[in-house]
């Protein structure tokens, strides 16, 4: 039979690590750098319960350079499936630091088409993960007793998904998606990078 995905909700993956060449010691600066504005400034309060999350312009500096062009080349890979031809060029980005018990609460990325999240330090799943929920109004999994009755979970039959962090590991999701970003239970600090992208 032929099949039409109907509103599919797609999450890409890549790895930082393997991109690029000098990862660790660019990964080094960016984290140097990450820590030097947050000394500098008390930072701006979003979604984070908790923790440090920068301005979202962080690309103005020379440390996040290279990591801005390479999530613009990344998008570029997925942007024809916005539209024909369509190309990503702009965006923000910011750095936001997770320590012990902080968290992200249940948000979207509101006016921004393409949205995404870079791991620079994590160590351990118990460090926060980032879930995603079904975007499907009405999904019926929680309380249709139909649904207990499956063996496992699909694409199909699921209403929340998990990604456990790893060091390099970047995300890219539609920036309609709701997620939250579970609470940091070590006291090792959770650093990522997030951005929002679109085109002039
Ligand atoms: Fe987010």
């Amino acid at each position: 039979m032929h099949e039409t995905k109907l509103f599919y909700t797609p999450l890409w993956e890549d790895d930082l690590s393997v991109a690029m060449r000098d990862w660790v010691d660019h990964r080094e600066r960016m984290l140097s750098k990450i820590y030097e504005l947050e000394r500098a400034s008390k930072g701006v309060a979003k979604t984070n319960f908790g923790g440090w999350q920068s301005d979202d312009e962080i690309y103005v500096h020379p440390e996040f350079g290279w990591l801005m062009e390479h999530i613009l080349r990344l998008s570029n890979q997925v942007a024809a499936e916005y539209a024909p031809e369509f190309k990503f060029n702009n965006g923000h980005i910011w750095a936001n630091i997770n320590r012990r018990n902080n968290f992200n609460a249940v948000h979207t990325h509101p006016n921004s088409l393409l949205s995404g999240v870079a791991y620079l330090n994590v160590s351990s799943e118990d460090q926060g993960q980032i879930q995603f929920f079904d975007a499907r109004e009405g999904t019926p999994t929680n309380h249709w007793p139909c649904f207990f009755q499956l063996p496992g979970r699909t694409p199909l039959t699921d209403d929340t998904f998990s990604v456990k962090p790893t060091q390099g590991k970047i995300l890219f999701f539609p920036s309609w998606l709701k997620h939250w970003v579970t609470p940091n239970l070590t006291d090792e600090d959770r650093i990522s990078v997030s951005f929002n992208l679109r085109a002039t």
